[in-house]
């Protein structure tokens, strides 16, 4: 029995790249699949290259249709993480996953948080409010923006002179510290996998 886990991703994936090399070799988590809504993503030559298929989903399949329940079935995936993926999760699939989404957010939510709130804005925002810390923050996925239930946060100091890019730097150095593990623990105890 293992897990078999999907990362959604819109960008480089630098986070999605960590989280398959933690779990490469592992026996009870398996990245099974990385779903796209962007055919031309960093994150898809990436996976490609570590061996995990990839899925480009369109705005009209993924709102308009159920067809990526069906794609997520065939890679038996029973559990989704946000790596970096910025449409909002449909209410069929966060029904047919509950409290089996996670999503990671560059900042302590609930602040810097919710509709436009991402990538850059988020640190830009952070910076220009004056802010003496940030951080990160994985929480559930409900069909809202960044509201659903906290998991984890991890903080970062922000200093005087950080510009933006400072700020991003040091958030995805907390990411890439903690994401895997905490997808680890989540795993391992609270959702039990699929047969396998
Ligand atoms: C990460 O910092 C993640 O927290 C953020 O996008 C970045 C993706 O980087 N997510 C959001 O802003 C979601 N609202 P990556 O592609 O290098 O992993």
């Amino acid at each position: 029995m293992a897990h078999h886990i999907a990362l959604f991703a819109s960008g480089t994936g630098s986070n999605a790249r960590n989280i398959i090399k933690y779990f490469q070799g592992s026996e009870t988590v398996r990245v099974a699949l990385v779903v796209s809504n962007k055919k031309d993503a960093g994150v898809l030559p990436m996976a490609q290259a570590y061996g995990v298929p990839t899925h480009i989903v369109s705005r009209h399949s993924f709102y308009e249709s159920t067809e990526i329940l069906e794609v997520l079935q065939q890679h038996q995936v029973d559990f989704i993480a946000l790596a970096g993926f910025l449409w909002l999760i449909p209410a069929y699939l966060v029904r047919a996953f509950p409290r089996r989404i996670v999503n990671i957010h560059p900042a302590l939510l609930p602040r810097y948080g919710g509709k436009g709130m991402y990538g850059m804005h988020v640190h830009e925002a952070v910076q220009a409010a004056g802010e003496t810390e940030t951080g990160m923050t994985i929480h559930y996925v409900n069909e809202q923006y960044d509201e659903g239930d906290i998991l984890f946060q991890a903080r970062c100091p922000v200093a005087p002179g950080d510009s933006a890019a400072d700020i991003a730097r040091n958030v995805l150095a907390l990411e890439h510290r903690h994401f895997p593990e905490v997808l680890a623990r989540l795993l391992d105890t609270a959702v039990a996998p699929n047969a396998d």
